[in-house]
């Protein structure tokens, strides 16, 4: 499917965006190279960014515009998932230049701004700056200010300024707050472009188009059709490289108030009314506000931890996640998270939303699985109502892109008999396969001036405010059975009894 919102959306409409530059704070990082320029390469392929464009890389590492762009292209090789061609390449690779320096000396900042300066005047970008802050976060506040002093925050009439963060957003109620306000001193609200690659998504963006385009759907879609939903995220892989932040963070910081409430606040927000940003981001937020806030007893009784162990994932041997590298030997950080929340409105009462996002498990899977309730009355001989199955509708959001819905349906023969089978849509076969980072729509929607898909501040705020009492709780008591399941199981028992209490099972693992 291409771009099947911004075909509704009159500023969009497959064009390219206005003029502009694009700066890169922490050009020589790995989001660069694997994420950043793959997505402008494939944005030239479809002709999506604008003809007066460039881009400069900002970073420490000492370098020049020349040994930027053979870094570049030598990256591109490597990470894109295509072959290169040429034509584009060099049309991108001709707008790239580099700064090297520090945002903390006003000096190079200076050489900044006069970088920005030529390329208004040699790619005629007009004044218009996206800066792309691909840095630790700690930095976010430094360059926001660094950009201030230097006036290049400023949008003066006729031009605009816009800044594009990377999560984590904080890492917990209070510091996203204060990051809000830090960010919010310097730039407006509308300024602020908070990514979240889940909303890059085909499948997550498909989400608004699958609820609100078709009308079958919606008048179904509330607790008196539905009987609770479920939220996988399963990797197959462990914290690899990256043990110095994630044990520092966990998997609920990593991805559950971020990816995994990005996805309930479009399963279960209500119609916007308009595709236009704030009428979208406003029933997102609404809905995440409506998730009912646990007590102390809640976190205890609903919600899972786990940490893995050694084990084999596929045929890769993988260690304990306390031996992983720059991880604590005793660290009590949780590699997989599952709780029930409730969304405490007039459309979800009582239905349960089960979450569960884990590293090093059996299977790489995101998958939202909506069940249905069972028919209310077994209609047939033989079938006692309990054997019905129930009618399920699942999004395969990753690595299987499509949407099932099973039903049951007469086996053949003479015998009355019921089984379940599966109206299956997958894109790949429909669509075909782009190569995509999931950066390209977000990028070119942040050149556009489209905030649809970035998180406003209000959102980040409700998404920490669900999960800070389990952040409470579990810093209060640190689990004393870790590691509690081995790499390449589903997790923790606890993760499957918090169903079986419910007299429910996850389904996404049955192989269906
Ligand atoms: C990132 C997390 O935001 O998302 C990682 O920091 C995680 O820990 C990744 O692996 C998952 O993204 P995806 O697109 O592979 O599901």
């Amino acid at each position: 499917m291409q771009q099947p919102i911004t075909s509704e959306a009159p500023r969009t409409n497959g064009q390219p965006g206005g003029p502009c530059a694009m700066v890169i704070f922490g050009a020589s990082g790995d989001l660069t190279k694997r994420k950043l320029i793959p997505a402008l390469y494939n944005l030239s392929r479809h002709r999506l960014l604008p003809a007066e464009f460039a881009v400069v890389g900002f970073a420490r590492r000492a370098g020049t515009t020349e040994s930027f762009r053979a870094q570049m292209r030598a990256d591109l090789a490597r990470f894109c998932d295509c072959a290169v061609e040429p034509g584009f390449w060099d049309w991108i690779e001709s707008r790239l230049h580099y700064v090297s320096g520090d945002v903390s000396d006003a000096a190079s900042l200076k050489r900044l701004q006069q970088q920005l300066a030529e390329l208004e005047r040699d790619h005629g970008t007009r004044g218009n700056a996206l800066f792309y802050l691909a840095t630790p976060p700690q930095q976010f506040g430094p360059i926001v200010r660094a950009l201030d002093a230097a006036g290049l925050a400023r949008e003066q009439p006729g031009n605009w300024r816009r800044v594009i963060v990377e999560k984590p957003f904080g890492r917990d109620l209070s510091s996203a707050r204060a990051l809000n306000e830090e960010l919010r001193a310097v730039l407006s609200e509308r300024q602020i472009y908070r990514i979240d690659h889940y909303l890059g998504k085909e499948t997550v963006q498909n989400l608004l188009v699958f609820r609100f385009s078709n009308g079958i759907f919606e008048p179904i879609w509330n607790r008196r059709y539905v009987d609770h939903v479920q939220i996988t995220v399963a990797e197959t892989l462990g914290v690899e490289a990256r043990g110095g932040y994630y044990d520092g963070a966990g998997a609920l910081r990593d991805m559950v108030p971020n990816h995994i409430f990005q996805l309930i606040s479009l399963v279960a927000m209500e119609c916007p009314i308009s595709f236009e940003a704030n009428g979208v981001r406003d029933e997102q937020s609404k809905v995440l506000r409506a998730i009912a806030p646990l007590s102390q007893e809640d976190v205890l009784s609903r919600t899972v931890r786990g940490q893995y162990g050694a084990g084999k994932v596929g045929d890769r041997e993988l260690v304990d996640y306390r031996n992983e590298s720059d991880v604590k030997p005793s660290s009590s950080t949780e590699t997989y998270v599952a709780m029930r929340l409730e969304i405490d409105n007039w459309r979800w009462k009582d239905v349960p939303f089960y979450l569960r996002v884990g590293k090093a498990l059996t299977r790489r899977v995101t998958e939202i699985v909506v069940q249905f309730k069972r028919p209310p009355f077994a209609l047939f001989r033989g079938t006692a109502v309990e054997k019905l199955s129930a009618n399920r509708l699942v999004i395969n959001v990753q690595p299987d892109e499509g949407i099932q819905l099973h039903f049951g349906a007469k086996i053949p023969g003479a015998v009355m008999k019921i089984g379940t089978v599966d109206m299956e849509f997958n894109y790949r076969d429909h669509f075909g396969a782009e190569p995509a980072t999931g950066y390209e729509r977000l990028l070119y929607d942040a050149v556009l001036g489209d905030p649809t898909l970035f998180q406003r501040a209000d959102m980040v705020e409700a998404g920490w405010s669900v999960v800070q009492p389990l952040l409470d709780v579990w810093q209060a008591l640190p689990a004393r059975n870790f590691p509690n399941y081995a790499a390449g199981s589903w997790g923790p028992a606890e993760g499957e009894q918090l169903l079986a209490r419910d007299g429910r099972r996850w389904l996404t693992q049955d192989g269906r």
